[in-house]
């Protein structure tokens, strides 16, 4: 008979010698949860294309900080849907606006917490877009960075714990850091949307956060065949001050992961976009496969590409499926 001369399997023999090998270890401290809320809804609303997942009325979202508390998630980000939108999606900066009056009821509610608001315009601009359209139809690329800086303080003012600018400007760290240092917050971190592609798995997210967009983000947003383009935004954004870098999708970006890992000494998020949460529900609603197993192996695979964190619409459901 053939001896082979490694055998592995041996360090495989039971689970406690499993659990003594494993390399990455997936934990309650890694999860981001995002939140959608909006304004003027009377009770909250599931999303379709992403079940399990709700828009939760401003009134009474403060039940959603604590349902993710009590499955140990310490993480949160906040996606405001507009029922005030116009060309520039100035509500996102207004004093008393929805992103001022969401962060700030978060904190209050929740000052435990870490209260994350990402920072854009496509849920509070009536076109869609992720800034100020110019008339040759693109986004303008410094108007939208002038009015970055001002949503930036403005979810300062409120009392955000990190700002998370998510609209692919050119320079838009550098805008914010500057604008947030000179209003006096000059300890509250950026964890930017750095290597963010334009994705088709966005899809659902738009359902979610109420944006009807004609066309596309790809004059912004990162071209999916370029690894080297995101990674250079990555690189930029650090150079800016970004305080954490993010990659976004995550799952067939986790090349990007890697590589970024190896590129800076930043802390690194990924994102596992709503598409994604859409294709393993939906493929375990089928009985395709099983969700908990494939859940904890794509949040397990981020982090073994290189990822400190994970943002995820999973994140309440991993403490019962770690069994904690
Ligand atoms: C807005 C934003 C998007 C997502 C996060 N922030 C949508 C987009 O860029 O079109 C996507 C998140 C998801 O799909 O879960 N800039
Ligand atoms: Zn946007």
């Amino acid at each position: 008979m053939i001896q082979p001369t490694r055998r592995l399997r041996r360090l495989r023999n039971t689970p406690a010698l499993r659990d003594l090998m494993r390399e990455t270890r997936l934990h309650l401290d890694d999860l981001i949860y995002p939140i959608f809320i909006e304004e003027e809804l009377d009770k909250k609303m599931p999303i379709a294309a992403m079940p399990g997942v709700d828009r939760h009325p401003e009134a009474s979202f403060e039940r959603e900080l604590d349902a993710a508390r009590a499955a140990g998630i310490k993480s949160v980000i906040l996606f405001g849907v507009s029922r005030h939108k116009d060309p520039t999606g100035s509500d996102a900066w207004a004093e008393k606006g929805l992103v001022y009056r969401m962060v700030a009821k978060a904190k209050k509610h929740a000052p435990d917490m870490t209260i994350m608001a990402d920072i854009c315009f496509c849920e509070y601009t009536d076109h869609g877009h992720c800034g100020v359209l110019h008339e040759d139809g693109h986004v303008h690329n410094d108007l939208t960075l002038e009015n970055l800086a001002k949503q930036s303080v403005t979810a300062c003012r409120a009392g955000v714990d990190v700002l998370a600018p998510s609209a692919m400007m050119d320079g838009m760290v550098a805008a914010m850091r500057e604008a947030v240092d000179a209003a006096g917050f000059a300890h509250v971190p950026i964890l930017s949307y750095s290597s963010k592609f334009a994705s088709g798995l966005y899809g659902p997210f738009r359902e979610a956060s109420g944006v009807r967009l004609n066309g596309d983000r790809k004059t912004y947003q990162a071209d999916p065949a370029n690894a080297r383009a995101a990674l250079l935004e990555s690189a930029l954004d650090e150079a800016e001050g970004a305080d954490a870098l993010m990659v976004k999708p995550g799952l067939f970006y986790l090349d990007v992961i890697q590589r970024l890992r190896a590129q800076t000494l930043l802390p690194i998020g990924a994102y596992q976009v709503s598409g994604e949460y859409a294709m393993i529900k939906f493929a375990a609603k089928a009985g395709a496969i099983d969700e908990k197993t494939v859940v904890l192996e794509a949040l397990t695979a981020f982090k073994r590409a290189g990822a400190d964190f994970v943002l995820t619409y999973f994140a309440k459901d991993v403490k019962g499926y770690l069994g904690l």
